[in-house]
């Protein structure tokens, strides 16, 4: 059965979210690799560090495991029309399952901070693609209204169907490490929903007595777009948006839509919430790449992130650790040639990067 075969349709018993499961729109997404990373352990003075690939799925990062539930339901419901807002990656997936499924489909992009890959392959998918004068924040409010004007199925992360389907990864490295449930999981964090997935997946385990204990979850945000950090960090707990900036296009986002769902998990799991410069991300992703694995730059905050959870004691050398890499290393390719070019950073930039650091920039 072409359900049996994606990596997230296997676990359907766990989101029974349809009449009719041969009505699912699939494109054998999840039942993507762990990977180990030795010389990234050894770079950051961990035993053991292991990286769940989500950039390995059809179209390349993590939201085709929620895509593809989503858009079932859309199918199911008798929607025409499906929408999003996007930094990029959801819009490449939503174009994608919409297509498969026969529906026609709006993407609402802030132009020019979106990477080339992901722009060409929502036209690519046949998608409607509007890239508006503002930021991400921006394009959520203006699509906010088109969707109650007009009858138009929502796929931004707050679809609960898309969490469903995000949650599947957790089952997964479960799986991929014989039950041996990990100490940390450090995931990216944007607009908070695939942390929120991830925690979700893993406190169903721990409810249905398949696992005896939980893992704890980390979101790491790049410091230009670092609303959570600052929330984590202050002592009301007051969440303030911010106006957000960073090279890692994917995670430009100042107003995170599910962000009481990642704080929620953070606080049950015992995780924390560390942010990371640009200097710090470009570097990771490079040590990412020199291991022939590769990830996006919002994926590599995880790994720039993991060095500060070390330093302040959050992690300690024995515990196993699992990044979740969110993007295909392809997304984004002029970030790539820009780093190794050396015309990503700015002098000042350069000029912070930490004598440790500093050797392995170099000899990358
Ligand atoms: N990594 C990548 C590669 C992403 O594309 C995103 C989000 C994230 C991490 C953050 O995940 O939002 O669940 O906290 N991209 C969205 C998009 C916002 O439109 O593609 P999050």
């Amino acid at each position: 059965l072409p359900l049996d075969q994606s990596g997230v349709w296997r676990f359907r018993d766990l989101f029974p979210i349809l009449e009719n499961f041969d009505n699912a729109v699939t494109l054998r997404e999840g039942n993507t690799p762990l990977y180990d990373l030795p010389r990234c352990a050894k770079a950051v003075g961990l035993n053991w560090l292991a990286a769940k690939h989500q950039g390995m799925n059809p179209t390349g990062s993590f939201k085709d495991t929620g895509m593809t539930a989503a858009l079932s339901v859309a199918a199911d419901r008798d929607f025409e029309w499906v929408a999003c807002a996007s930094t990029g990656n959801t819009s490449a997936a939503m174009a994608a399952y919409a297509a498969r499924a026969g529906l026609r489909s709006i993407v609402f992009i802030p132009e020019g901070k979106i990477a080339w890959g992901k722009l060409s392959q929502s036209m690519d998918y046949g998608a409607l693609t509007i890239q508006l004068k503002t930021d991400f924040d921006g394009c959520v409010r203006i699509l906010t209204e088109l969707v109650t004007r007009f009858p138009i199925y929502l796929l931004n992360s707050v679809n609960p169907y898309r969490l469903e389907g995000q949650k599947t990864p957790a089952f997964e490295i479960l799986e991929q490490l014989d039950w041996q449930v990990p100490d940390h999981i450090v995931v990216p964090g944007g607009n908070l929903a695939n942390s929120s997935a991830l925690g979700k997946g893993f406190l169903e385990m721990h409810r249905l007595g398949l696992i005896p204990r939980l893992p704890k979850i980390s979101i790491i945000q790049a410091e230009g777009a670092n609303p959570l950090y600052r929330w984590f960090i202050d002592s009301n707990r007051i969440m303030r948006p911010v106006t957000a900036d960073t090279r890692a296009t994917a995670i430009r986002i100042g107003n995170p839509a599910s962000w009481r769902k990642a704080a929620n998990i953070i606080d049950k799991l015992g995780g924390w919430c560390e942010q990371v410069s640009e200097q710090e991300i470009a570097l990771a992703k490079a040590q990412i790449g020199a291991e022939g694995v590769g990830c996006e730059p919002a994926s590599a905050v995880t790994l720039a992130g993991l060095k500060k959870l070390v330093a302040l004691g959050k992690v300690t050398r024995d515990e196993r650790v699992v990044l979740i890499l969110t993007g295909h290393t392809l997304k984004d390719s002029q970030y790539t040639i820009d780093y190794h070019r050396g015309e990503l950073l700015t002098e000042a930039e350069n000029a912070q990067i930490s004598a440790s650091d500093q050797a392995l920039h170099t000899a990358l």
